[in-house]
């Protein structure tokens, strides 16, 4: 059987714990998780007892994150990290280049070399923020035809909410296994552990880097107490470890920086656990999309699957927003994406079909930069066809896209803003739009 085949088949039998922002529990081995208190004097099992907190001991109830891991060593026991070549990873503040204010396209990342794994095909798009000061986002693309074998990486600087776009992943992480498909996302908290095995033949996709506060379900407001995406359908693992010895290289994400060490052991040896700091894997499909039943176009934050608050109420450092397929029924309305210029800045991708404000060019893989102010919408093509089309009830079923969308505007690592595939022409699309006013004639 093929290490992929393998993977899948691991992949396929997995279960999950069910719910966001639970304080789950969950042991490999039976007794491996101690009762009634977090660290007894000796941890059941010969087991190390350690604290991974994702949020300052003293933040409130609603926003503490902490997990507690019983594991075959404590994390304490490794040798000196050394600087190692960043590769294509960058991280804000991003000062290579300046903030630009035209439209931007780009088609999807080429194939990747082979033996390419997922850190080593990590691709930064850009950011904004300063990973030193837990503020703000980069976005990064991924592809991947290898597994990462006796290698291991981690993200001090934000938790990493992976959109796969071709091909699934296993996640094997601290806390347990994941299984992402393209259509699901998934999200490693800050600074836990974990590889990625493909579980075909390539991946690809996008990965949101949030320096800020972690992502969370926004609130709902007059929706009431359900809808968008629902907290039970988050789905974290079950307790699962490795316990290896023998070399395995630790790859530690620093203040923009990959930090190298060689452990003699497995560091996904976490035989139980418990708390709300945990990975999770959620299905967009699951999505629950509410929209117009009158007229008008909602502004896009319905869509928003989880947002990352900062100080000032409403304003995200940065949203994941989903356009799933929904009916569209509103009478005498533009009913494609509206005309627009945003303080926020937006970062489009495709997952799969296509989406109803791009008639072409926006390809799953590819991406969209509309940053801070800049004057988008439909084009061309999508304008004329929606303002004369009948408007009966519409089923919007063939397209899974997203958008990052966040509050400073995004300045490209120099490789995106010179890479080949950064589509010229993007302007064109809007090129071409008829001059309709007639005054007096209504
Ligand atoms: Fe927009």
């Amino acid at each position: 059987m093929s290490g992929t085949e393998q993977a899948r088949k691991t992949a396929e039998g997995l279960s999950y714990l069910s719910g966001f922002g639970n304080e789950h529990s969950s042991e490999a081995v039976p007794g491996a998780l101690p009762h009634g208190r977090n660290s007894p004097q000796r941890a059941p099992l010969g087991l190390y007892a350690e604290q991974l907190s994702g949020s300052a001991f003293t933040e409130p109830r609603g926003h503490n994150r902490r997990s507690w891991l019983y594991r075959i060593r404590p994390s304490a026991a490794h040798p000196a990290f050394t600087r190692i070549d960043n590769g294509a990873v960058r991280t804000a503040p991003f000062t290579e280049s300046v903030p630009d204010p035209n439209r931007l396209r780009w088609n999807p990342l080429p194939e990747p070399a082979p033996g390419t794994d997922f850190l080593d095909g990590l691709w930064t798009v850009g950011g904004n923020g300063d990973v030193t000061q837990r503020t703000g986002m980069a976005v990064h693309l991924y592809h991947a035809n290898s597994p990462m074998e006796r290698r291991v990486f981690s993200d001090a600087d934000g938790e990493l909410l992976i959109v796969p776009e071709h091909g699934g992943l296993l996640l094997r992480t601290e806390l347990g296994l994941l299984r992402a498909e393209p259509g699901e996302v998934a999200l490693i908290p800050r600074g836990v552990r974990f590889r990625v095995e493909p579980l075909d033949a390539t991946a690809r996709g996008y990965v949101c880097e949030n320096y800020g506060a972690p992502f969370q379900l926004p609130d709902l407001g007059p929706i009431g107490a359900n809808g968008l995406a629902n907290a039970r359908d988050f789905r974290a693992p079950q307790a699962a470890y490795e316990d290896v010895e023998g070399d395995v290289e630790v790859v530690s994400k620093y203040c923009g920086n990959l930090w190298s060490a060689v452990y003699d052991h497995s560091p996904l040896d976490v035989v139980a656990w418990h708390g709300n700091h945990v990975p999770y894997v959620y299905d967009l499909h699951r999505f629950n999309v509410i929209g117009s039943i009158s007229y008008d176009h909602p502004d896009p934050s319905i869509f928003t699957v989880l947002t990352s608050p900062t100080d000032t109420p409403g304003l995200a450092g940065v949203d994941f927003v989903v356009f799933a397929p929904r009916w569209l029924v509103g009478e005498d309305t533009f009913r494609p994406p509206y005309f627009h210029r945003n303080v926020m800045s937006e970062y489009m991708g495709l997952i799969e079909g296509a989406y109803d404000a791009k008639a072409e060019g926006f390809v799953p893989g590819g991406g969209s930069l509309h940053n801070m102010m800049s004057a988008h919408g439909p084009d061309r093509d999508t304008f004329e066809k929606a303002s004369a089309a009948e408007l009966k009830p519409q089923k919007i079923d063939d397209g899974l896209a997203f958008m990052f969308e966040t509050r400073w505007p995004v300045t490209l690592a120099p490789q995106a803003a010179e890479a080949s595939h950064l589509q010229t022409g993007y302007d064109d699309v809007w090129q071409g739009l008829q001059r309709h006013f007639r005054p007096g004639n209504v």
